[in-house]
């Protein structure tokens, strides 16, 4: 068995656990990071798009922004389709300045691995049998097989980075937290394809056949996402099909179609709404969708687990240089505040823009009626557009 001493064992090397490293690495505090997956399956992972404008300058502020600056496209804006209308939210005019940028969330993971490597940071790619152990003592510890040896990793904390199916929250005693649940009874069948976006913003559609998402990833990869039942077998959908479906479902934005191309790749997501409390257990913090889940339709998924990261790392630093765990105390309801507004944000989102199976005649008028008031009022949109690019993220300093 080898061991190994550090000051915080992270778990899980997705955004969470990357930028948790990153910024402890800055304020001197050194963690080891052991992640299941080969560093290419963590690299070629599609996932999230939108970087709220408090993530973009975080990012920037801690010097890993410099590929984003030059590859990540700045929106000013995102468009509603519905009732046969393309109807644009002028989200940097409604909210103070403040953009979104589309950043593909592997580009993201590329960069942080990158400048973990290069920082000579550990970073144990191919870990497995993970356990987490002695969480409520001051030495808690991280066990896993890496490279055919037996790893133990002793540490002052344990960061669960490990995502929704990872083992850090289900090594928490049941009677030591509350989970709040929710599903939702479709889900997100995604697609990337090789086609030069034909918006140069996002466009949300809400269609009597469902709803479907236009984004897009670099000058000439677009990302598309369509209502599908939850469940769904992929087999049953072709290539033909899901474009005959897409293009269905933009039908009415008033004339705009997006550019057809051959489909790279495409998966189901489910949709969901989950939320831990606390995210704390002893020294055990848990972090990003190891703690939350948001549906994905307000794109809020990977700013929150940012959000925890930057709240976690204040607090560890707090604790290590200033010798006060005040903050780490306060970590859970900090973040829980952000992510239940998250939360609630998401839901609406979802809940305005997809049909569900039945939908009484009067809902979807009301639903029609919710939509048409983003048009109607400044308010409204303004709500809207603030949500979207994000609450602003104060980090105790
Ligand atoms: P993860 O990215 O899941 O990382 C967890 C890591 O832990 C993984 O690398 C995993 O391999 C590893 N791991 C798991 N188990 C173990 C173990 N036992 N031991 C060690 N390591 C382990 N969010 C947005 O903000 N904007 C969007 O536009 C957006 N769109 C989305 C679209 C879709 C279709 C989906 C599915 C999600 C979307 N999200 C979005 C959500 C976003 O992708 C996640 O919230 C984000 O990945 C959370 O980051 P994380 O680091 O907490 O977890
Ligand atoms: C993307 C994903 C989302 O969940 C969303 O709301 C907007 C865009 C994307 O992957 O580009």
């Amino acid at each position: 068995m080898t061991r190994i001493e550090t000051q915080v064992a992270i778990v899980g090397a997705g955004p969470a656990g990357l930028m948790l490293a990153h910024l402890l690495h800055r304020s001197g505090i050194h963690s080891v990071i052991v992640e299941l997956r080969s560093r290419e399956h963590c690299e070629n992972r599609i996932r999230a798009g939108v970087l709220e404008q408090g993530t973009v300058d975080l990012l920037r502020h801690t010097g890993l922004a410099a590929r984003l600056d030059r590859e990540g496209m700045v929106h000013h804006g995102i468009r509603l389709a519905f009732d046969g209308r393309l109807f644009r939210i002028p989200l940097s005019s409604l909210a103070q300045g403040r953009a979104i940028t589309v950043y593909g969330q592997h580009e993201l993971v590329k960069d942080m691995i990158a400048c973990r490597l290069a920082m000579a940071g550990d970073l144990c790619f191919e870990c497995t049998g993970v356990m987490v152990r002695n969480l409520q003592s001051p030495h808690p510890s991280v066990h896993c097989d890496h490279q055919g040896k037996t790893l133990e990793i002793a540490a002052d904390f344990i960061a669960g980075c490990d995502g929704f199916h990872g083992v850090c929250r289900p090594s928490i005693p049941a009677q030591a937290i509350r989970t709040f649940e929710r599903s939702f009874p479709f889900a997100w069948l995604g697609v990337l394809a090789q086609a030069a976006p034909s918006s140069d913003e996002l466009v949300y559609a809400s269609h009597e056949r469902g709803f479907a998402l236009f984004s897009m990833r670099s000058p000439g990869i677009t990302r598309l996402y369509l209502q599908c039942r939850s469940g769904e077998d992929l087999a049953e959908w072709s290539d033909d099909r899901i474009w005959s479906e897409l293009l269905a479902r933009f039908e009415n934005a008033d004339g705009w179609l997006p550019a057809e191309g051959s489909i790279l790749q495409k998966n189901v997501a489910p949709m969901r709404s989950f939320v831990v409390e606390p995210m704390q257990f002893g020294r055990l913090f848990l972090a990003g969708d190891a703690a939350h889940i948001v549906p994905p339709t307000g794109a809020k998924g990977m700013n929150l687990a940012i959000a925890d990261v930057a709240i976690l790392a204040a607090g560890l630093d707090f604790f290590y240089r200033r010798n006060s765990s005040g903050l780490l105390e306060q970590y859970s309801s900090i973040c829980l505040r952000r992510v239940w507004q998250a939360q609630r944000f998401s839901c609406w989102m979802t809940n305005l823009l997809h049909k569900p199976e039945q939908e009484s005649p009067f809902e979807a008028r009301r639903r029609l009626a919710e939509l048409d008031y983003l048009t109607l009022s400044r308010a409204a949109s303004t709500a809207l557009a603030e949500n979207y690019v994000g609450l602003p993220l104060e980090i105790p300093s």
